[in-house]
């Protein structure tokens, strides 16, 4: 089968096409034949070698899979499933087919194409587990969601939308539209305005790190939640959350979870680019320009 392999961390340009033999399963997991792999900027950082999750190349990125069960346990051949890889585990989602455990896969809904259901595990596992888990997002809560038209916040935008709260979320100007189509209340443009002007929240998710923590903490109400995901470069700790009277919820990793995914609302699923597996450089390049609406998302 072909792979996407890469012999040494570096730029886009180490990441080649390469033959090697099909995965073997073992107890509780399932061959798929991959229809779509989405790309996180996670992926880059790791290509890079900016974040050793895989150790020394050779590996294989890619953790978002949608496909068709070939064999294994949990499914049925020709059964339509999608889920996130066990993060960091193995990666090996940029490939013809991949093995994945059958727990952490569910049955394609109806709503998504295997691009979309490839594009949108992990960014919408990330939205659940931080807006739900950590947050504890409810009904009538207003939550600020930085990066609104991002991978993560146009998800997590809908997904607070579904749990009934009032939804804020920065993009810049020509995303506002897109964003308040996903159901958000308010959109800032992060590049014009102030958006610690806001009224008061509940919950504010943290997508860019450095000092939005500190000035995304202003908005919070007293007892409010602040969530982070970006765990490099957090740029605020409990310590000053006590101090402000605020809560700190430093998410450090997405989990793969077919439990979570079967609890998600529908979801829409904007896909910025499909990107054929062998371009896999330039779906690369195009994620780190961090200027992507929704998802980038490779096709073998
Ligand atoms: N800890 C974890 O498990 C975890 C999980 C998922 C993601 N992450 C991290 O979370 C971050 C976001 O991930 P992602 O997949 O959503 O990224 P992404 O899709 O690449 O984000 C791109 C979006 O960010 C927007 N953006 C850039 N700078 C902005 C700013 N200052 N204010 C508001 N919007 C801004 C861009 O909109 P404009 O063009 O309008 O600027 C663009 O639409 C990444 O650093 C990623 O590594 C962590």
């Amino acid at each position: 089968m072909r792979v996407i392999t890469q012999k040494t961390v570096g730029d886009a340009s180490v990441l080649e096409v390469a033959e090697v033999a099909k995965p073997v399963t073992g107890p509780g997991q399932v061959l798929v034949k991959v229809g779509a792999a989405g790309v996180n900027p996670v992926d880059t950082y790791i290509r890079a070698g900016a974040f050793p999750a895989l150790g020394e190349p050779p590996f294989t990125l890619g953790w978002d899979i949608a496909g068709t069960v070939e064999s294994g346990e949990g499914f049925e051949a020709g059964d339509e499933v999608y889920g996130l890889l066990p993060f960091p585990g193995t990666g090996g989602g940029y490939a013809e087919y991949v093995v994945a455990n059958a727990a952490d896969l569910v049955r394609r809904p109806s709503w998504f194409t295997v691009e979309e259901a490839g594009a949108v595990p992990l960014v919408a596992l990330t939205a659940w587990q931080t807006l739900v888990g950590r947050g504890g997002l409810s009904a009538g809560q207003r939550v600020l969601i930085h990066a609104a038209a991002g991978g993560v916040g146009h998800v997590a935008v809908q997904i607070a939308k579904a749990r009934g709260a009032y939804v804020i979320g920065t993009a810049s100007a020509a995303k506002h539209d897109f964003v308040r189509s996903l159901g958000a209340d308010e959109v800032i443009d992060y590049r014009n305005e102030d958006f610690t002007s806001i009224n008061p929240v509940d919950v504010v998710l943290d997508t860019i790190g450095g000092d939005y923590a500190e000035r995304s903490a202003k908005v919070l109400k007293p007892g409010g939640v602040l969530v982070s995901i970006i765990p490099g470069n957090p740029g605020f700790d409990v310590n000053r959350a006590s101090d402000l009277g605020i809560r700190f919820e430093l998410f450090g990793s997405v989990s793969a979870s077919g439990t979570d995914l079967a609890a998600l609302p529908q979801l829409r699923v904007q896909l910025d680019q499909i990107v054929p597996l062998a371009d896999v450089a330039k779906a690369h390049e195009l994620v780190e320009s961090k200027r992507t609406t929704g998802k980038v998302v490779l096709v073998p």
